[in-house]
């Protein structure tokens, strides 16, 4: 355990699953604990899906206990680290973009996902996990049979990606700068540094749901952070799904 200000790193060296670590343990962690495992054996995708942690990625998930925990939060904590993740990759020299809800995206393919699941306790919200694997230094052939897209910071930077620890410290650093004001305003405090790098936002989109539905139109983030759809029947608010543009 290293605490450096608002956060405290809980470094492994294999896990099941950084999330799943985070839940299990969440009543014993303390709130800005940031659980780190070089691999996972279980690494958890948004949607069931798996995330390919075989040790050349970053894992970690962040524990958030805040004052006023709130259903509407947990959205806006998956934008806050997505935008972290590409101000790390902007200093690194990359060019990101974020795909809503939860993509890093970064010359033509998935550099990073973002994964996020509120705690409920006694049916009231009580905090949330937050976590982010982010391809570091994967090579071409490592993304085999994957069903899309994927690239890792080497592959884009020529061979070299940056080191893990300081790549976690500056993510962790802009997102634990900007977490009390998205805490105290909501999503407005962050929607500036989130739109610049949301690549659909204008664009015209369609969104599969998980239960087979497909809507269409131009998107947009309200001030609530959710997605929201200008199509011919108006303005439609999305809560989840795939998106594509
Ligand atoms: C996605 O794009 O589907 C989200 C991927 C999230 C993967 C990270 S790796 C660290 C943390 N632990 C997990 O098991 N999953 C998240």
């Amino acid at each position: 355990m290293s605490a450096a200000g608002p956060f405290t790193l809980f470094e492994h060296g294999r896990l099941d699953s950084t999330h799943a670590f985070a839940l299990r343990e969440f009543s014993r962690l303390p709130d800005g604990a940031v659980v780190t495992a070089l691999r996972q054996d279980a690494g958890r995708g948004r949607l069931g899906r798996t995330w390919l942690s075989e040790g050349k990625g970053l894992y970690f998930t962040i524990v958030l206990k805040p004052a006023a925990p709130s259903p509407e939060i947990l959205p806006c904590y998956t934008h806050l680290l997505a935008l972290a993740v590409c101000s790390a990759l902007e200093r690194a020299g990359l060019a990101p973009s974020i795909k809503w809800p939860n993509d890093v995206l970064c010359g033509g393919g998935k550099l990073a996902g973002i994964l996020a699941e509120a705690v409920i306790a006694q049916g009231r919200p009580d905090g949330a996990v937050v976590g982010a694997g982010a391809n570091l230094y994967q090579e071409t052939a490592d993304f085999a049979g994957l069903d899309r897209p994927a690239v890792s910071a080497a592959m884009l930077l020529g061979g070299a990606g940056p080191e893990r620890g300081a790549f976690l410290r500056e993510i962790l650093d802009a997102f634990f700068a900007l977490r009390p004001a998205l805490e105290e305003r909501g999503f407005q405090a962050v929607a500036g540094e989130y739109r610049r790098r949301a690549g659909f936002i204008g664009k015209r989109v369609r969104v599969f749901s998980a239960s087979g539905g497909v809507l269409e139109g131009t998107a947009d983030i309200d001030d609530a952070g959710l997605l929201v759809l200008d199509g011919p029947d108006g303005r439609i608010s999305v809560t989840g799904g795939e998106l594509s543009f």
